[in-house]
């Protein structure tokens, strides 16, 4: 099943993320597409009482490795499991704005795993390494950080986000030929190193710039299985077309 994540990043106050959480279960139905909203850590516990019983999952933006101990300011593992579904690991802003290493990214996905979190790992390269030619490159290496020694059963809990760094929050889309390649290659990748079944079972998202206008012909590629989505997860009306174009029999949305 297609599935589109909304990543709300460090927006909204606790009252207004409840209201767009509630918007947002109000006009997406149950249909043939799955949706996550990813809150701020705040908003969690609030949005996971008011969500309870609907059919939107919960996640969280980050994670970090440790289980518990003096780590002001951080968020394990441990406190979101059992109530919380999803979490985000490697998203390019932690990546680049907080100096996230791979091997930091690994931890968070070895201690996600543990925890029994589904976890969305997003990969993407820059805009300078895209015009250097190294996308390849880039991506391998962040799938052989994050991936290698998985098994096929660890990758029932992860879906893989390709969001290039020049198209996120930039309104530069790139291109459905573009956005298919990469995702075509994370899923030979998987192939290559968790084998074929686990390949084609696995999701992967599409994410950057996403908008009601691009987001069908995006979904439409045959490697690409839904969207990672920031601005436009927003806008409970542009959020809800965005589901709606990832779900094949048109179902998703009042
Ligand atoms: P954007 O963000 O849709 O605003 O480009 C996507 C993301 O960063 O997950």
């Amino acid at each position: 099943m297609p599935l589109v994540v909304g990543n709300w990043k460090m927006n909204t106050s606790v009252p207004d993320g409840l209201q767009l959480a509630s918007r947002i279960s109000d006009l997406v139905m149950v249909g043939g597409v799955e949706v996550v909203i990813l809150p701020p850590f705040t908003h969690l516990w609030s949005i996971a009482e008011l969500l309870r019983g609907s059919h939107i999952g919960l996640g969280a933006q980050d994670v970090f490795w440790e289980p518990a101990g003096a780590f002001t300011g951080e968020i394990s593992p441990t406190m979101l499991s059992g109530w919380c579904d999803w979490v985000l690991v490697g998203h390019s802003e932690r990546r680049h704005l907080l100096k996230e290493t791979n091997a930091d990214v690994r931890r968070k996905l070895d201690a996600a795993l543990a925890h029994e979190l589904s976890v969305i790992v997003a990969v993407g390269e820059t805009g300078v390494e895209r015009d250097a030619d190294h996308t390849e490159k880039v991506i391998t290496r962040q799938l052989d950080a994050a991936f290698s020694g998985r098994t096929a059963s660890d990758l029932e809990s992860c879906v893989v986000a390709y969001e290039p760094v020049w198209a996120i929050g930039s309104g530069r889309t790139a291109t459905p030929d573009q956005a298919e390649q990469v995702c075509q290659l994370i899923r030979q990748w998987m192939a290559t190193h968790c084998g074929e079944a686990a390949a084609q079972h696995l999701r992967v998202l599409y994410g950057g710039s996403v908008n009601d206008r691009t987001a069908r012909e995006l979904f439409a590629q045959s490697d690409i299985d839904g969207g990672l989505i920031g601005g436009a997860s927003l806008e409970p009306d542009d959020f809800a077309a965005i589901v709606m174009a990832a779900d094949p029999v048109g179902e998703a949305s009042r």
